[in-house]
C-alpha cells in the first residue's frame, strides 16, 4: 500500500481508500458506490439521451475510477457510449484498488473492470462502449489538452477534488470557470461540495 493511501470499507460494502496527504476519504463514509450513483450518476440523468448517443464525459480527479465505472455501467444499457477524458495527479489510488478483490467484484467484467484495468494498464480505454483517456498529472495543467479537444462540448464534468478546505487549489475560481467552459448548453457540472465559495464561483 502507498504510504499516504489506507484501505477503508464504506457503510454500503463498497471499496474505497483515505489519504493521509489529504487527511481526508475519497468517499463518504456511507458508501462509495452510493455516493458515485447519488451525486453523479442520477443527476447526469442519462435518460435525456438516447440510444446511440455518445456522452463527452470528463472525470476529474478519477482516484479508484468509481464515479466513471458506475456511470459506464448505467449508461451501456441504454445503448449509450462514452468519450471519456481523465484527470488524476496520482496512479497509486487506482492500482491499489484493482489489487483488491472486493474492489474488481464490484464490477461487471466487460464494463467497469475494462475500463479500469485499461486505464491503469495503458492510460487509454476503448471498448465497443466508448473510448477515452487518462492524463496523468495536476489537473490544473492536463485541463488545457481537454480543453483543447472538448471545449463547449461535453455533456458532464465530475468534479470530486478533496474538500475545499484539504484541496483548494482545485475548487479556485480559475479551475472552476475552465471546467464550466467545457460544458455543452445542456451540459452538467456535478459535484458534491455545496460549500459557499465554490458556489458563488460557479454562479
Ligand atoms: C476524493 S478523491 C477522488 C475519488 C474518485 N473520484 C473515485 O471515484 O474514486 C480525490 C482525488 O484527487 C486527486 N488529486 C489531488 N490533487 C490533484 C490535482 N492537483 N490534480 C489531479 N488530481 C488530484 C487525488 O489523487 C485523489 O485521487
Amino acid at each position: 500500500m502507498a504510504a499516504h493511501l489506507s484501505p477503508r470499507l464504506t457503510d454500503d460494502g463498497s471499496f474505497s481508500l483515505h489519504s493521509a496527504e489529504f487527511a481526508e476519504g475519497f468517499h463518504c463514509r456511507s458508501g462509495a458506490l452510493l455516493e458515485a450513483r447519488r451525486t453523479y450518476a442520477d443527476p447526469a440523468q442519462l435518460e435525456r439521451f438516447s440510444a446511440g448517443t455518445e456522452l463527452r464525459v470528463v472525470d476529474v480527479c478519477v482516484g479508484l475510477g468509481t464515479n466513471s465505472a458506475v456511470l459506464l455501467e448505467l449508461a451501456a444499457p441504454l445503448g449509450l457510449r462514452l468519450h471519456w477524458f481523465g484527470l488524476e495527479i496520482d496512479p497509486a489510488p487506482l492500482a491499489l484498488a484493482l489489487a483488491e478483490p472486493s474492489f474488481r467484484r464490484q464490477w461487471q467484467p466487460a464494463l467497469g473492470l475494462d475500463l479500469l484495468r485499461q486505464l491503469r494498464d495503458t492510460g487509454r480505454w476503448i471498448s465497443p462502449h466508448g473510448r477515452g483517456d487518462l492524463r496523468w498529472g495536476d489537473a490544473r495543467e492536463q485541463i488545457r489538452w481537454v480543453t483543447a479537444q472538448a471545449a463547449g462540448r461535453c455533456d458532464l464534468v465530475m468534479l470530486d477534488a478533496f474538500s475545499p478546505r484539504h484541496c483548494p487549489q482545485l475548487w479556485s475560481q480559475e479551475f472552476l470557470a475552465a471546467l464550466a467552459a467545457l460544458l455543452a448548453p445542456q451540459g452538467r457540472l456535478l459535484t458534491y461540495c455545496s460549500a459557499a465559495a465554490p458556489r458563488r464561483s460557479l454562479a
